[in-house]
């Protein structure tokens, strides 16, 4: 059985059954290998992608429910690694390690697009769920209110 939906603007056809982890077709099956493997039980955020502008938890999701969805991982944020959050990412130098940064900066780009100037206490909420082994999070929360800074 086939799976039909959209990858960062582009179609994408999975033949995967229909259980698959979206995380191991989009890594295994189209190589886009900037979304990680961290838990693979909903608990860490390493694997977070949208669909259909939602922040999804790739490990966990079976690649079914994306069928006809629109789905974007980090290398579809930005095609030119431009976001205003990846510009504030380098800038206040967050990664240590990198693992869990991808999926930082996509849980982060789901805050930004509902909510354009966040409060501390709404971006520490909103990014509670997503764990960064080499404590870098005083320096996510800057950078995502470095971004919001930038209009
Ligand atoms: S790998 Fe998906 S939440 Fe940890
Ligand atoms: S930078 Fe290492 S786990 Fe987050």
């Amino acid at each position: 059985m086939t799976t039909t939906f959209n990858v960062n603007g582009k179609p994408a056809v999975s033949d995967a059954a229909p259980n698959t982890p979206l995380l191991w077709v989009l890594r295994e099956d189209l190589q886009l290998t900037g979304t990680k493997f961290g838990c693979g039980v909903s608990q860490c955020g390493a694997c977070t992608v949208h669909v259909n502008d939602v922040p999804v938890r790739s490990c966990s999701m079976p690649v079914n429910q994306v069928a006809g969805k629109q789905v974007t991982t980090i290398e579809g944020l930005s095609p030119t690694g431009t976001h205003k959050l990846q510009k504030a990412w380098v800038a206040e130098q967050v990664p240590q390690c990198g693992y869990c940064q991808s999926g930082q900066i996509m849980q982060a780009a789901a805050l930004l697009a509902k909510n354009k100037n966040p409060s501390r206490a709404q971006i520490v909420a909103h990014m509670n769920g997503n764990i960064c082994r080499c404590g870098t999070y005083q320096r996510i929360v800057n950078a995502i209110q470095r971004a919001a800074k930038e209009a």
